[in-house]
Parts: C-alpha cells; sequence; structure tokens
C-alpha cells in the first residue's frame, strides 16, 4: 500500500501559478513523509471491501492538510529542519509559509470535494471537525509553553487534539467511503485515537532521544520551545526537589545559546530514566487500540495491516 501511495504523489502536479506560491507546496509534498494517514485512509477503505480507485482523491487530501499544518506548526514552532530538509519558512520566508499553508487546507478540500461518494456530507463534517480540532490542540500545546502547571492528563488531551484525531480521521474518512457499518468506524476511530496518542508520545520521545539524520528534524526543539511534553511532566512528576526547581528554571527560560539547556534536561531525564516510562506509555496506548481493533466485526485477515503498522510504527526511528 505505501508503493501504491508512494505512486499517487509521485503522479500529481502541485506546480501552478504563481509560482512562488506553489513552489513550497511542491516542495513540501514531494518531499516523502512516511504518509501514515493516506495509508490509514486507505487501509481502513480496503478492510471494508472498498476500492483503492474511490478513494485516491481523498487520501490526497488528508496529506495535504496534514502537510498544511506541518508549514503552519514549524513557523510556530521555530523548527528549522524537516525531513531532513530546512522547514518552508526557512527556505523561503514567514509569509510564504503562512500563504502556502492556508493555500493547502483550501486544496485538500478540493481534492475531497473531487472525490464523489453518497456519504460527502458526513465525511466533510468529520474533516472540518478534525481540521477545528487540530488547531485547538495546537493552541493548548503553545498555552502550555507558559505554563507550569500542566498535568499528563492535560497533556493527553491537547495531544489528542493536535494529532491523534487526524488519524483517528483518516480510519473513519476510508472506512465512511467504504460504507462500512457505524459500529465499526466507532472502535476504527478509536484505534485511531490510541495509536495517535501512541504516535504523538513516540514523536516527543524520539525529539530528545532520537538521530537528526535519521529523524530529519532537529532534536531538542521541544525543550528549547519550553514544551510541555511526557518526558518533562513525567521528570516533574518523579525528580526530587532540587531537581524538579531546577527544572521549572530551565524550562521558564529562553536563552539564546539553548545548547547547555538541552543538554542539562537531558542529563536529568536519564537520570530519572524518563525513557522508560514513556515507553510504558506508549505501550499502553498501542494495547488500547489493539482492543479496540478486536472489537471490530470482520475477520482477522482484513485487520492485519493495522496490527503490522502497529509493529512497524513501535520500532520507528523518525
Ligand atoms: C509529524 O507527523 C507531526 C506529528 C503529528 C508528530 P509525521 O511524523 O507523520 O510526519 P511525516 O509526514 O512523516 O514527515
Ligand atoms: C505537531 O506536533 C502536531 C501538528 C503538526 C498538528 P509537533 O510540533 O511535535 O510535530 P513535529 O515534531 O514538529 O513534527
Ligand atoms: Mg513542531
Ligand atoms: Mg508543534
Ligand atoms: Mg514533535
Amino acid at each position: 500500500m505505501f508503493d501504491k501511495i508512494k505512486e499517487i504523489f509521485e503522479s500529481e502536479c502541485f506546480v501552478h501559478e504563481p509560482h512562488q506560491l506553489y513552489d513550497p507546496i511542491e516542495y513540501t509534498l514531494h518531499l516523502g513523509g512516511k504518509r501514515i494517514r493516506p495509508y490509514l485512509l486507505m487501509t481502513a477503505n480496503q478492510m471494508f471491501g472498498g476500492d483503492d480507485a474511490h478513494v485516491r482523491n481523498a487520501a490526497i487530501g488528508i496529506e495535504v492538510f496534514h502537510n498544511f499544518t506541518l508549514l503552519h506548526d514549524d513557523l510556530m514552532d521555530k523548527s528549522p529542519l524537516r525531513r531532513g530538509k530546512p522547514t518552508v519558512y526557512c527556505k523561503w520566508d514567514e509569509n510564504t509559509a503562512i500563504l502556502s499553508g492556508d493555500t493547502m487546507f483550501a486544496l485538500a478540500w478540493h481534492y475531497f470535494l473531487k472525490q464523489p461518494t453518497p456519504r460527502l456530507q458526513q465525511i466533510l463534517s468529520c474533516f472540518n471537525q478534525t481540521a477545528i480540532e487540530v488547531c485547538e490542540g495546537q493552541q493548548y500545546d503553545m498555552n502550555f509553553e507558559h505554563s507550569s502547571h500542566v498535568t499528563i492528563d492535560e497533556y493527553m488531551m491537547m495531544i489528542r487534539l493536535k494529532t491523534a484525531v487526524l488519524l483517528a480521521g483518516a480510519l473513519k474518512i476510508g472506512a465512511l467511503y467504504a460504507g462500512a457499518p457505524e459500529a465499526d468506524i466507532d472502535h476504527l476511530y478509536q484505534f485511531g485515537i490510541h495509536l495517535g496518542l501512541a504516535f504523538q508520545l513516540q514523536d516527543d520521545l524520539l525529539d530528545s532521544y532520537g538521530d537528526v539524520a535519521e529523524l530529519g528534524k532537529q532534536t531538542g526543539q521541544d525543550i528549547r520551545d519550553n514544551k510541555k511534553t511526557y518526558l518533562i511532566l513525567k521528570a516533574l512528576q518523579t525528580a526530587p526537589d532540587n531537581l524538579r526547581s531546577e527544572l521549572v528554571d530551565l524550562f521558564s527560560a529562553t536563552p539564546d545559546n539553548s545548547d547547555d539547556k538541552v543538554a542539562r534536561v537531558r542529563q536529568i531525564y536519564d537520570q530519572l530514566n524518563i525513557r522508560h516510562n514513556v515507553e510504558i506509555a506508549i505501550d499502553e496506548e498501542f494495547s488500547k487500540a489493539r482492543l479496540h481493533l478486536d472489537s471490530i466485526h470482520l475477520d482477522d485477515d482484513k485487520k492485519q495491516p493495522l496490527l503490522n503498522l502497529i509493529t512497524t510504527l513501535s520500532g520507528r526511528k523518525k
């Protein structure tokens, strides 16, 4: 399926005039990425007997939307690298990232509208609700940068919105195209939520423990941005008083040279064995995802691609 998705994107042209608007769109969409969301959409459709050709444009639409969020996210997070290349706001400028991003949001709609189905109204309403929730999640993510009292429950709520609902929405939309029964769609959606929670927990872990060359993103970015990730929240919860107050101070400052800050925070994480804690939380979310998959009324062989995806994602390094 991933090969098919690669082909779909290779054969799609995103270049139009004015090229200053479309060049960054073409650049981003042809840089690759894991393409998890179109994979989820197309796999869900296939599971319930749908035809791949009938969701081609919707698969493009969901990935275009995801990439729109990345253009704006990199600007908000001041991230220099994505997929091993300069981010759009660094390669061009901030205004370009805003406007090309806005265009991608509208382009996503364009692709969904091109994909006829009797359930279009339901699909578009799911897509739109998802888009609103992603923005809500991104706002909480920014709000939390300025708070030292974020709880793990609040963090889970924030990542459910900014990340998990899009994975869940992709699955739901794929299943809707195939005309799947409502009860199964609900379990598939919950599967996507827990998969997405695990996915963002891993993303947070990789931000501190990943390898820049493999990840294609600058590491330590969350620490530089004072992001309230699971790692820092768990560290604050488990640290002795002296380390806790040091962490609070470190996460209230934005030094010009943030390398020392990143190194010190990583040292404290190691001392508190935070990595292990995050890995437990990730496994818990994957297990919850599997339970929802179990409840779907389909033969096991139909569910195998999603089970395999969990295995693939479990060991991901990018
Ligand atoms: C990055 O998403 C943003 C998050 C939700 C963590 P991906 O890790 O799916 O990014 P690409 O598309 O594969 O580059
Ligand atoms: C991104 O979360 C979520 C969205 C883009 C909506 P992050 O900010 O952690 O994603 P990366 O690490 O930059 O890919
Ligand atoms: Mg980011
Ligand atoms: Mg972000
Ligand atoms: Mg991240």
